[in-house]
């Protein structure tokens, strides 16, 4: 199997984990080998409700039985998906209400734009340094990473970069601007937190000067953050909510979310003004109402706060300079990206999951699914000390 992964599945990497799977179930991985893996990953962010959760199995084997894919996006009526994009609008605030369904979380953000543009007829887009909002042409323009978008030039004309949290930059957004991209909280820098009511003074000068702002939660968003959308922590609502991963509960999914005025100029100059054969997938749609519902109807949300102040209390060592992120999106500071490697490699030798993120390599992510115990936490970060420990001492 090792080897016809690396000689027939294209690789992004010369060097992926190729940890082969078995099964998964609630905060565990399980290798081919029966090695047992604790998960502080959780897919990147995207399984909320832990592995095989018994309530989203059982809901995705019943629409398996009553129908899969009949027709096009927003064609047909299927109760998955417009139950789910009830039930997203019954959690936001007005005038957030009416939802497109994507397959990814980089679609959704092309639709964001797409209407964003629409609705303006500007063509400009302020985006932050160090964003990433995805790999499809329209969100690796907003990317603020050059060295990873370099080779795909040109791309989406007209977009400028503010850096994330510096006020005196808002005045670059102006009557030109179509929109403002930012993630809620900046996942692939380092788990940057908006600060100083940062994201209502871009709201302000939006309002000031007719942008529209679009917020990716597609990280953030469906409970990791002690609410159910981040933007809740911190005083802001955008226009557009861009949502995904987590939302799926462990299957393919994207939304945005936007008030019906806006999102209606999608039906009209031109018609079809975002189309797509699988978005709104029944099984898929499913899966997220699940999700939402557990989310929602649980404590899982305020619990992760809780578990929050339960990893800061473990986490303390002299090679972790800070804990960054809000409740169940944190991230390890070390002083090297030699460090970060090495505590990540020698984790999954001693049966822990960690991840490194995208473009800030001292950083280790910790994004376990909102399931995980307290005694789950426990173990593994004594797995963290550890190895921390043995670190150090060479
Ligand atoms: C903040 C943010 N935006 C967009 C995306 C892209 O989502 P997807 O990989 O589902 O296309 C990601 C994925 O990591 C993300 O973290």
């Amino acid at each position: 199997m090792k080897s016809d992964f690396y000689k027939y599945q294209a690789q992004t990497t010369p060097h992926p984990l190729a940890m082969e799977i078995s099964h998964a179930r609630g905060s565990y991985i399980y290798d081919v080998k029966k090695n047992a893996y604790l998960d502080f990953v959780a897919g990147v962010s995207a399984c909320p409700l832990g592995h095989s959760h018994p309530k989203i199995i059982n809901t995705i084997k019943e629409q398996l039985d009553k129908y899969m894919h009949v027709m096009v996006y927003g064609e047909y009526i299927q109760k998955p998906a417009v139950e789910l994009t009830k039930l997203l609008a019954k959690n936001l605030p007005k005038p957030l209400e009416k939802t497109y369904l994507t397959n990814s979380g980089t679609e959704a953000i092309e639709g964001a734009l797409k209407l964003a543009k629409r609705a303006t007829g500007r063509s400009e887009i302020i985006a932050a340094n160090k964003a990433y909002h995805g790999n499809t042409m329209g969100s690796m323009s907003v990317m603020g990473f050059e060295e990873r978008k370099q080779a795909f030039r040109p791309l989406l004309p007209d977009v400028k970069f503010i850096e994330f949290n510096i006020e005196s930059d808002l005045n670059k957004i102006t009557d030109k601007t179509a929109c403002v991209i930012l993630e809620t909280i900046q996942g692939g820098a380092g788990f940057i937190e908006p600060q100083n009511n940062y994201l209502k003074k871009v709201r302000e000068r939006c309002n000031e000067v007719g942008a529209l702002l679009i917020l990716d939660e597609i990280q953030p968003g469906i409970g990791r953050t002690g609410k159910l959308f981040g933007f809740e922590n911190y005083n802001c609502i955008p226009d557009i909510l861009v949502t995904g991963k987590a939302l799926g509960g462990g299957m393919p999914i994207g939304a945005f979310t936007a008030s019906t005025n806006l999102m209606d100029l999608l039906m009209d100059i031109p018609k079809l003004g975002h189309i797509t054969t699988f978005g709104g997938h029944p099984v898929i749609a499913a899966s997220a109402l699940a999700t939402l519902k557990e989310i929602t109807e649980s404590e899982l949300i305020p619990e992760t706060l809780k578990k929050e102040q339960l990893f800061r209390k473990l986490l303390v060592h002299p090679l972790i300079k800070e804990v960054r992120g809000k409740g169940l999106m944190l991230a390890i500071m070390t002083d090297s990206a030699e460090i970060t490697n090495q505590l990540i490699l020698k984790s999954q030798d001693k049966g822990l999951i960690l991840f490194w993120l995208l473009f800030e390599e001292k950083a280790i992510r910790i994004t376990p699914p909102l399931t995980i115990s307290k005694e789950e936490i426990i173990k593994g970060c004594a797995i963290i000390i550890d190895v921390l420990n043995e670190i150090h001492q060479t």
